[in-house]
């Protein structure tokens, strides 16, 4: 025990587990969120209610506590705060360059074309009005034009907030609407539409060395909304697909400037090459970090994640070597009158983790955001059929019913 304080950013349920990590290593967990209710409040040793992208008043906690490391997981969100308050505290943790390469998908874009990597056709646009401009070939303003189908999304947000597949021109303004809407920095993305298989690249950095530690195939709910529902690790490509998949997530990683930590990658594979979605220097969410990664391959990311900022050794030696699926459960519209089967569920074995969204009395509408789904199941078994039956298996107990 050394008794001394990390400060985890972020206290809502996914952080529960790196709270956790913090504590079972020998540190006093200091957790904050802006919701002074946030799930993870009542696990932490002590709880502040601020905003985990208010760095200045986070900073000033650190050093009136004087923690001996700052961590967070699983969010862009606490990213550029991980970053400016490690900077001020001097503490491990990604440079503010790192933090802005890696939360902001205009400046990916460019950075993967230096890469030398390839990019879908895009426009970064301040306005609706120069959005309109973008999409045909021959007007003046477009340079070339991103055409139709295109994905229209904020440059800084996450989870699929106001990410959308749009196929029609009238489609058009109300997308780019909603996209300004979620944008911190007020610009959004105008990409052409990437026709391909979409993959997760889940791995880390440390002293100097970068491991790729799993690759998902990833699958969505249909368009306009992009919302993932089902991701199998590993992902069944061809050997010669996983090799350029490694590569390009190596070049990714020097490209963007991640120098340790977790790493989050989203690709999509498509008959012309391998291109980049999103890159983020922090493990991936829904239990990722937490859940499939250790049960895969016996590396603690957290763990990791906690010894690297407090300046404690961290070797990553993979041990295992199983199959998991992430699959997120989505129900009908209607009101929830109950649900049941949960623990049942919970106890089949290979059900690494079940988590349920809602509750009975909530009312269930199709997702806009990652954030509307309505639960989330993590099973894990030696091969990807093996884990794909115990999923299913698992939803097949659970029995939820609307109010008729
Ligand atoms: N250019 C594109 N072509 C095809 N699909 C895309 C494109 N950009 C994003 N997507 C899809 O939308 C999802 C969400 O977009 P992403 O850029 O990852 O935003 P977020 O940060 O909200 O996750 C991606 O996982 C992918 O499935
Ligand atoms: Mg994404």
């Amino acid at each position: 025990m050394t008794g001394e304080w990390v400060l985890v950013i972020g206290a809502g349920y996914w952080q529960i587990p790196l709270i956790k990590t913090v504590q079972r290593l020998g540190y006093r967990a200091v957790a904050i969120d802006r919701n002074p209710d946030a799930e993870g409040g009542s696990t932490a040793d002590r709880f502040e209610p601020i905003d985990i992208t208010d760095s200045d008043s986070t900073a000033r906690l650190g050093r009136e506590i004087g923690i001996a490391g700052i961590v967070s997981d699983q969010t862009d969100m606490s990213v550029p705060t991980l970053a400016a308050v490690a900077e001020d505290l001097n503490l491990p943790g990604p440079s503010m360059e790192t933090a802005h390469n890696t939360t902001n998908k205009a400046r990916m874009r460019e950075l993967a074309g230096k890469a030398g990597l390839s990019n879908p056709r895009y426009r970064v646009c301040g306005s609706v009005g120069e959005a309109k401009n973008v999409i045909d070939e021959d007007h003046p303003d477009a340079s070339g034009g991103v055409g139709l189908p295109c994905v229209v999304k904020p440059t800084d947000s996450q989870a699929s907030r106001g990410v959308q597949l749009i196929h029609r021109r009238k489609d058009l303004i109300p997308a780019f609407e909603e996209a300004f809407k979620f944008s911190r920095e007020g610009r959004i993305l105008v990409e052409e539409f990437l026709d391909g298989t979409e993959v997760t690249v889940e791995g880390c950095r440390y002293a100097g060395e970068t491991h790729l530690l799993g690759t998902s195939l990833k699958r969505h709910t249909p368009p306009p909304h992009i919302i993932a529902i089902n991701l199998d690790f590993p992902a069944p490509l061809p050997d010669i697909t996983m090799r350029e998949i490694h590569n390009i997530y190596i070049r990714l990683v020097d490209g963007l400037g991640i120098e340790a930590g977790s790493i989050h990658g989203e690709l999509i594979v498509t008959d012309e090459g391998i291109y980049l979605v999103e890159m983020a220097n922090r493990g991936g969410g829904s239990g990722t970090s937490s859940h499939c990664i250790p049960a895969m391959s016996g590396i603690d990311l957290l763990e990791a994640n906690v010894n690297y900022a407090t300046g404690r050794e961290h070797p990553v030696k993979r041990t295992l070597n199983r199959a998991c699926v992430l699959r997120f459960l989505l129900y009908e519209p209607g009101i929830v009158e109950s649900i049941e089967g949960v623990e049942e569920a919970t106890s089949i074995d290979g059900v690494e983790h079940l988590v349920m969204y809602i509750k009975p009395g909530d009312e269930l509408a199709p997702p806009v955001m990652d954030t509307q789904r309505h639960g989330c199941l993590i099973s894990v078994a030696d091969t990807l059929e093996e884990a794909q039956k115990i999923a299913e298996s698992a939803e097949n107990r659970l029995n939820i019913r609307l109010c008729k």
